[in-house]
């Protein structure tokens, strides 16, 4: 799986049709313009102030596949799911990349977030990274539904760690993806479902 693989269109659990590919530098108004329009209550978990021009001037202007890796899903011509894959600088991390998603709540529940968060794992899975890690707010259950559905599993709490837009405190699950695990078993079952004759010299 490649970023060269890109754009690709996909069909919603209702029937509609979305386009997913990478960011693009002319993205600038329709990004700013899906975060505008994303309740508050959706935005305030995100890293960023994805409100403030700024902020989107520089992920449009300066996209680096070997930093963070965007994809976005349009609905015509509006972005309706953002997704990135950030990819770790060189130490004790490096093998370790970041997922993050959103999605427009008119497009929710119809299947359009596990879709981009599986591109993303493919496109990990492609690279030297060994797992994936994502943060999600505990008892966000279409986020962590989502997660395990391509492959991650909670594996640790941390109790009243982040505060939600009233202040309140909520705990944050970290979710793992054991990637390179997952290619091994995905390569071996493509393997054992070959004709003999068509597997590579030397396997079984
Ligand atoms: C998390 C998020 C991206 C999921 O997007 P989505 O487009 O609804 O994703 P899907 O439609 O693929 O839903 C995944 C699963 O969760 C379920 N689901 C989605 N929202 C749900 C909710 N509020 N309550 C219960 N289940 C929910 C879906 O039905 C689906 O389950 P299924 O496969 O059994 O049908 C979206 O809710 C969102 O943008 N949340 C805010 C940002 C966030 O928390 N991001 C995650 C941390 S980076």
């Amino acid at each position: 799986m490649s970023i060269k693989d890109y754009p690709k269109k996909m069909q919603l659990k209702d029937g509609r049709e979305v386009t997913v590919r990478p960011l693009a530098r002319d993205d600038f108004e329709r990004l700013l313009g899906f975060f505008k329009g994303m309740p508050a209550e959706d935005r305030v978990f995100l890293a960023h102030d994805v409100t403030d021009p700024n902020v989107i001037r520089k992920w449009t202007e300066e996209i680096n596949f070997d930093h963070v890796v965007p994809l976005v899903a349009l609905d015509g011509d509006q972005i309706v799911g953002d997704g990135t894959l950030h990819i770790p600088p060189r130490g004790w991390m490096q093998h370790v990349g970041n997922l993050r998603l959103v999605t427009a709540r008119s497009h929710r529940k119809t299947g359009l977030g596990t879709l981009i968060a599986r591109e993303l794992v493919g496109l990990a899975g492609s690279m030297d990274l060994e797992k994936l890690k994502a943060h999600v707010i505990a008892d966000a259950q279409g986020a962590v539904r989502m997660f395990e559905a391509v492959g991650f599993e909670q594996v640790a709490v941390v109790p009243r760690l982040v505060r939600d837009q009233k202040g309140a405190e909520r705990d944050l699950a970290i979710m793992i993806n054991d990637v390179a695990s997952l290619t091994r078993v995905l390569e071996d079952w493509i393997q054992d479902s070959m004709i003999p004759a068509f597997r590579s010299p030397g396997e079984g």
